[in-house]
């Protein structure tokens, strides 16, 4: 059964993968400095850029960052705004400097939620990167897992096509405004998660149905270039059968 998806892989290059990262620990680097958990937002946010920066030279073609799970909005509604205003304008700020690395952004995730300034920023940042060709860099903001493996099933019920990646369905599921999940569900290679916790929190769950995980009690916001490089050799090292046996 596994091996159909386990022959789907995320690029013809084998040297090539997807990274996916659960972005874990800034409110407790704020804490432990006496800052408020928005400041540690703001370091996770320079965190991003090191390892954008640093993703191609490993070999990461894709790279999936959790930057806000639609279970999130249960924060207080302070942090969450903060939160929409720092992606925001993260994206006004990165927009030129990504496409000029040859960085493509993607956002997944619903967006009907989404304030209508970070909607606009998301749009504008995806239209002027997306031509990029040297990573495809892919923000989950609003992102659920469950939520989004529900709409596809639905819409797909309803539009009385077949289910689940056997046939191309073109519209956004339920009209939430996010693009067909169908189209870009793309295997994970490898998963990381910093800040301690070993769990997936709701992400990604049908594309690391292979995925290596890569756990680490470094906080987001210290993580470094080379902590990546890190998960990546130890990946590398990494025997991935498939369901198979060994080769
Ligand atoms: C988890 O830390 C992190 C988040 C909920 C937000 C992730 C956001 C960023 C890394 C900011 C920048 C992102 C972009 C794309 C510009 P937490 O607050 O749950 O930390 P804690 O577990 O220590 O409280």
């Amino acid at each position: 059964v596994s091996m159909n998806f386990a022959e789907q892989s995320t690029s013809q290059d084998p040297a090539l993968f997807h990274v996916a990262v659960i972005m874990d620990g800034n409110g407790r680097w704020a804490g432990r400095r006496g800052l408020p958990r928005p400041a540690g937002h703001r370091a996770g946010a320079r965190a991003v850029r090191r390892i954008v920066e640093a993703a191609p030279s490993l070999g990461i073609s894709t790279l999936t960052l959790y930057a806000l799970s639609s279970d999130n909005f249960n924060r207080p509604p302070t942090e969450v705004s903060a939160l929409m205003r720092l992606f925001a304008e993260y994206l006004e700020r990165e927009r030129r400097p990504l496409a000029e690395r040859g960085v493509r952004l993607q956002v997944i995730g619903r967006r009907d939620r989404l304030p209508a300034a970070l909607r606009t920023a998301i749009t504008r940042a995806e239209s002027a990167t997306a031509e990029g060709r040297a990573l495809t860099l892919r923000l989950a903001i609003d992102y659920s897992a469950r939520d989004e493996i529900r709409r596809a099933v639905a819409a797909s019920v309803a539009s009385g096509t077949a289910p689940l990646g056997t046939a191309p369905l073109g519209t956004a599921p339920l009209g939430t405004g996010a693009p067909d999940p169908f189209a870009a569900w793309p295997d994970v290679d490898l998963l990381v998660r910093t800040g301690g916790e070993q769990r997936l929190s709701d992400f990604l769950l049908w594309e690391c149905a292979y995925a290596e995980l890569w756990f680490t009690d470094r906080l987001w916001p210290d993580v470094t270039a080379q902590d990546l490089a890190a998960a990546v050799a130890d990946f590398r090292r990494r025997d991935r059968r498939f369901g198979r046996i060994s080769a």
